[in-house]
């Protein structure tokens, strides 16, 4: 069996758009549903004791969206953060931003980045957007990084490892919390979208057909509940994570 409380949970909040076509809405509709359910989602994750929550809210490919769309998106996300911060300080939650943030505007990191900073030092769940987020981008950042270390002399090829490999990605400081324990997609689509594919690798996933506007927190609790009855063996026989090289395996 899985601990009760997954450490990490993952979502791809999915299916705010065909919600809204559903109801003969436009999709944006779907959209303000969608970030109006954050907040329990968080409240919830916080109580039962969730320590990371680290939520899809707009991937590399979601930039091909239409313009309108986008701004929907855009819009919504500040309004959530001047609304929410307060809150998500009193709950003492941390808020990370992982994806290739100077991509976005200016007026949207103006609002970012203060209530990032204000929550930064907090000890409780950490909470993380992905925004403009793609694991592939991820990863060649990594490596391009990692080839930068190798061309200036601070690091060897022969270093590199799964451990080390892990500090050239977004998650780097999310330290043994990067893991993923529970990957949750809802609205019926059973693909993974690129989302968090390295730290995802050992994750019990589970694939609601309940849209995102609809989730609610005792969704989150069911999922949990599913979660913690399933046999997590990681490729082996017991429990735990397999072993992992030490970092300096081959220095
Ligand atoms: C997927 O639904 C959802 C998104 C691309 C965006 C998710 C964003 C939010 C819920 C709002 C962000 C706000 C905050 C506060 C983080 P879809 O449009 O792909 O739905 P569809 O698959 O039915 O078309």
């Amino acid at each position: 069996m899985a601990s009760e409380i997954p450490n990490h949970i993952a979502i791809i909040m999915d299916g705010n758009g065909r919600w809204a076509e559903r109801r003969g809405r436009p999709r944006v509709f779907g959209h303000v549903r969608g970030s109006g359910r954050v907040k329990a989602i968080v409240e919830v994750a916080s109580r039962l004791g969730v320590k990371a929550l680290t939520l899809y809210a707009f991937s590399t490919e979601n930039w091909s969206r239409p313009e309108s769309e986008r701004l929907v998106l855009w819009k919504l996300l500040k309004k959530y953060l001047i609304r929410d911060a307060e809150q998500l300080h009193r709950q003492n939650v941390k808020l990370r931003v992982i994806g290739e943030t100077d991509r976005l505007d200016a007026d949207i990191r103006a609002v970012l980045d203060p209530v990032v900073q204000k929550l930064t030092s907090n000890t409780g769940l950490q909470l993380t957007f992905a925004i403009s987020y793609g694991s592939r981008r991820e990863m060649v950042y990594a490596a391009k990084k990692f080839a930068e270390e190798c061309l200036a002399g601070r690091a060897h090829p022969d270093e590199l490892n799964e451990v080390l490999m892990e500090e050239y990605l977004w998650t780097s400081d999310f330290g043994d919390l990067s893991e993923v324990d529970l990957f949750i997609r809802t609205s019926g689509e059973q693909r993974i979208s690129n989302f968090l594919l390295w730290q995802a690798a050992y994750a019990e996933f589970i694939f609601t057909d309940i849209c995102w506007p609809d989730f609610e927190p005792k969704d989150l609790e069911s999922a949990i509940q599913e979660y913690a009855r399933r046999e997590r063996r990681f490729g082996g026989v017991g429990k735990g994570l397999p072993e992992r090289p030490h970092r300096n395996i081959f220095a």
